[in-house]
């Protein structure tokens, strides 16, 4: 298949299309660089041999949305692309709603111009209300506590008027629990910009020295340690997960909803414990007051997953420990920072080919 990947530079999407890669599919990566760097998908060209196209472009341009899909003409999209931090989406709503929402929109009328109907979306677990009844299950309320997360409630929304309006569609959303972790090899992985606000990516740079000590937000929680507890889910099994859908899609129309989860719980403590035995020292930590708006514990049923897509997470706590180590002791800074003023796209494109290793700059 050839998939058009938004947000493929990314995080999770750069997971995606190493796997999407090694697996004999085409990829296009339509990615505007806001939140990444071209040096993952130059190493996803390292590890599979296969490097993805780039189109630099912003989900905003609708015009060049358009243009990308039908001189691609891609089998399937996979939408990665879009902001992702809670407290900042409080600060900028009108950001928010205009990336994730509006670029959707942008996104499927672009697809359905092109005639591509097949799409797999980045949702989060962040849509359900908060809920006693865990593990929380697919068709558990639906609720969002901050503009981040409401984006997401209303991108779900407009998928599923979209597959009511048109039986041709086949749509997959993906209710990520908390994606962690790295390509074993640590050769990419998360690199979040100035002071991590999620736990894993946190301890990781108290591991390497560029932080002190780990707070800990709340220990008097009715958890099984008093601590936040979370259904952590190592990147490689959720990066999986979308090929997985992919395969589903080609056999079914309609929209579908899956959870991706372990099912299961871990407090904050334990994941600390699991990290200072992947970094071979006790990591130091506080027990700090509880962080507003947080709740005490949430994990989800993958149940659903397995059975329809056969799909299941494979790694525990110690391997999402252990990835992120080495991916973290290998690059403490993240990625190189590069300087791409001037540089032409295709230019950047030589240079994930390793067809051209001067022309980007180290700032
Ligand atoms: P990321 O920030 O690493 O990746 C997002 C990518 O989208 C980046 O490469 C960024 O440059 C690109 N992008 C952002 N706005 C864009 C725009 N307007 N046009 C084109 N490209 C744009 O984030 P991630 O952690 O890889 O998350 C990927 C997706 O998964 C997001 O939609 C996110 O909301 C969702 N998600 C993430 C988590 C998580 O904890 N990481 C949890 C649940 C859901
Ligand atoms: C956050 C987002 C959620 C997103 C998810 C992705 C909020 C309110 N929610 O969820 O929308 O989908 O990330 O992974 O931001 N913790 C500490 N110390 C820290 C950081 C976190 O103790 O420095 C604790 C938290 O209180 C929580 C747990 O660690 O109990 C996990 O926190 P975090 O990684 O931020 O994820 P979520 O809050 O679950």
């Amino acid at each position: 298949m050839h998939v058009l990947v938004t947000g493929g530079a990314g995080y999770i999407g750069s997971h995606a299309v190493l796997l999407l890669l090694e697996a004999g599919h085409k990829v296009s990566v339509f990615d505007n660089l806001s939140n990444s760097s071209p040096e993952s998908l130059r190493r996803v060209r390292e590890m599979s041999g296969s490097a993805p196209d780039l189109f630099i472009g912003d989900l905003l341009d609708s015009d060049r949305l358009d243009s990308v899909l039908s001189q691609t003409q891609p089998d399937a999209v996979i939408h990665f692309g879009g902001l992702k931090a809670v407290g900042e989406s409080v600060q900028k709503p009108i950001s928010y709603y205009q990336n994730n929402v509006v670029g959707t929109l942008n996104l499927v009328s672009a697809m359905e111009k092109a005639g591509v109907k097949r799409l797999v979306f980045s949702s989060s677990a962040t849509v359900y209300a908060e809920s006693t009844e865990l593990p929380l299950v697919e068709g558990a309320q639906r609720d969002a506590s901050n503009p981040y997360g409401r984006t997401k409630l209303h991108i779900e929304q407009i998928l599923e008027d979209l597959a009511v309006s048109d039986s041709s569609w086949s749509i997959a959303t993906l209710r990520y629990f908390n994606p962690v972790g790295a390509h074993p090899s640590g050769n990419i992985g998360e690199d979040p910009q100035g002071i991590p606000n999620n736990l894993m990516p946190f301890i990781a740079q108290v591991a390497v020295g560029r932080r002190s000590e780990v707070q800990v937000f709340g220990n008097d929680y009715p958890t099984y340690d008093g601590t936040g507890v979370r259904d952590y889910i190592h990147v490689m099994d959720l990066a999986q997960g979308h090929l997985d859908a992919l395969d589903f899609l080609n056999s079914h129309n309609g929209q579908y909803v899956w959870n991706l989860g372990t099912g299961s719980g871990t407090s904050v403590l334990d994941v600390i414990g699991a990290f200072s035995r992947a970094c071979g020292r006790q990591l130091p930590y506080k027990l700090v007051d509880r962080r507003p708006g947080d709740i005490a514990e949430y994990y989800g049923d993958p149940t659903t997953a397995r059975l329809e897509l056969g799909w299941k997470a494979e790694r525990g706590v110690e391997e999402m420990a252990r990835d992120m180590w080495e991916w973290q002791s290998k690059n403490p800074a993240g990625y190189p920072d590069y300087d791409l003023d001037g540089i032409s796209e295709e230019e950047i494109n030589e240079f994930i080919r390793g067809a051209r290793a001067s022309i980007v700059k180290e700032k």
